[in-house]
């Protein structure tokens, strides 16, 4: 896809994968209220090839179209998550979901693609797009990738060239934490945020303050905190403020977007507001933990309780979540992703001694469109519309896959679920299809 819009002037590349539709098959979904972002009206969908080829009422078709009946269902583009991290190597290990089971679990929640983040291997970009497109061989439905920065020279600024013009990466995510590992210093944020600007590319940050955290750190090991709760302390909310506002600052400074991933506190969102109501054009991301859970999980006095919530930046006390809804519902944030990076209680326990052992991450991409549903649909907090945009079209568009993907419309690629607004079911561990032996959502009800 060639398109530009109003965040990246290049194009996404994407494998596609199978669909759910193998070639050839045609089918029709009738009778269900079709819902796009921008419309819904009760209409039939005819497919074919993986293709929409018709969205009318009372479609007729032939003997050989399979049906699907969805009267009195919602007819809706699949969800992309924006955010994720499938067979990632961090932390000393690598999460337990790869290719294939983080995307078995997306779909089995109504999830159709997904956008992962490439890690450079020793900072090249191109050895580390190689690894993984090898990772993503097992994959199961549609991905793109954005692709992270380390480090910077003359040969990144040229890779990073290549991926967009070549590669069809046209996003790039530039860590402000975890020193000593993914985190970059001002200096090269600045040369990421010119080369971004200068390819037409959207620039990322995880807006958190590094240097402060690691001192964070230090002090709760000094005070003999080393409990999940440690790192909660260890990273408060003003930590990502401060990030967020010198992430938007410096983007301002370049004169380039920005798109803040995992906005987890008011905080963060407040700076966000800030810049965008001066006219910067900030992207925030809420992922779905930040929305619907709060730091209580963390102070479990069991360790693999505790640990499992443990993700960066930290999932915050009540009232910030209640507040990151409110900023999706009046726009100031704009798409929810998951940042779905899952580890088991044994690689949990790493950090039995010391929470800066546990590897950071929780689970989330099989349950986010369940939760958006539950928490913001049917609080009435947002329109069923606005949960097909802020869960497909809006991730859509700033990637510029729209229309080929996040939409109902004649052309688009068949991405299609169908939600039942009367059914309900439990999440938990047992029946969830992620790798994972935990989750952090256990006990939340969703529609199937
Ligand atoms: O805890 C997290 N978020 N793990 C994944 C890496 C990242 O920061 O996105
Ligand atoms: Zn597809
Ligand atoms: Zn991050
Ligand atoms: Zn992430």
């Amino acid at each position: 896809n060639s398109q530009s819009n109003q965040f990246c002037e290049a194009g996404i590349g994407y494998g596609e994968v199978g669909c759910g539709l193998s070639s050839s098959t045609k089918l029709l979904i009738k009778g269900g209220t079709v819902v796009n972002a921008h419309h819904q009206e009760v209409a039939d969908v005819y497919v074919e090839d993986g293709i929409i080829v018709a969205v009318k009422p009372d479609l007729k078709v032939t003997d050989d179209v399979k049906v699907i009946d969805a009267t009195g269902k919602f007819v809706m583009p699949g969800g992309i998550d924006p955010h994720t991290h499938l067979a990632m190597e961090f932390m000393g290990t690598e999460t337990i979901d790869d290719f294939f089971s983080g995307q078995a679990a997306a779909l089995a929640g109504g999830t159709t693609m997904h956008i992962d983040f490439v890690i450079p291997v020793n900072g090249s970009l191109i050895a580390g797009l190689e690894s993984y497109e090898e990772k993503a061989k097992k994959s199961c439905m549609d991905y793109g990738f954005h692709m992270a920065i380390t480090k910077f020279d003359d040969s990144v600024s040229r890779d990073m060239e290549i991926m967009v013009k070549e590669k069809g990466i046209n996003s790039f995510k530039f860590f402000l934490a975890y020193k000593g590992s993914l985190m970059v210093n001002d200096e090269l944020l600045l040369e990421g945020l010119k080369q971004c600007k200068s390819l037409g590319a959207l620039a990322m940050v995880h807006a958190e303050n590094g240097d402060a955290v690691f001192e964070g750190q230090k002090r709760m090991i000094q005070l003999g905190i080393t409990g999940p709760e440690g790192h909660a302390l260890s990273r408060p909310p003003l930590l990502e403020g401060e990030a967020t506002a010198r992430a938007i600052r410096l983007a301002g400074f370049v004169n380039t977007p920005l798109y803040v991933v995992h906005v987890m506190s008011i905080d963060a969102m407040e700076e966000i507001a800030k810049a965008r109501k001066s006219g910067q054009r900030v992207v925030g991301e809420p992922v779905v933990s930040g929305l619907v859970l709060d730091d209580s999980g963390l102070w479990d006095s069991d360790f693999a309780t505790a640990s499992k919530f443990v993700m960066s930046p930290p999932i915050r006390a009540a009232g910030h979540n209640k507040v990151l809804q409110g900023a999706l519902s009046n726009g100031v944030l704009q798409l929810v992703g998951t940042d779905h990076c899952v580890f088991n209680s044994t690689q949990k326990a790493f950090g039995i001694d010391d929470f800066r052992k546990i590897p950071n991450g929780v689970n989330g991409i099989e349950e986010r469109m369940h939760l958006v549903w539950d928490t913001m649909v049917e609080s009435g907090q947002i329109s069923v519309n606005d949960f097909v945009r802020v869960t497909s079209t809006e991730c859509a568009r700033i990637f510029n896959i729209y229309p080929r993907k996040g939409a109902i419309i004649t052309g688009s690629d068949a991405d299609i679920i169908i939600l039942n607004p009367n059914s309900s079911f439990e999440i938990n561990a047992q029946s969830h299809h992620s790798r994972t032996d935990t989750n952090v959502y256990e006990g939340r009800r969703g529609k199937l």
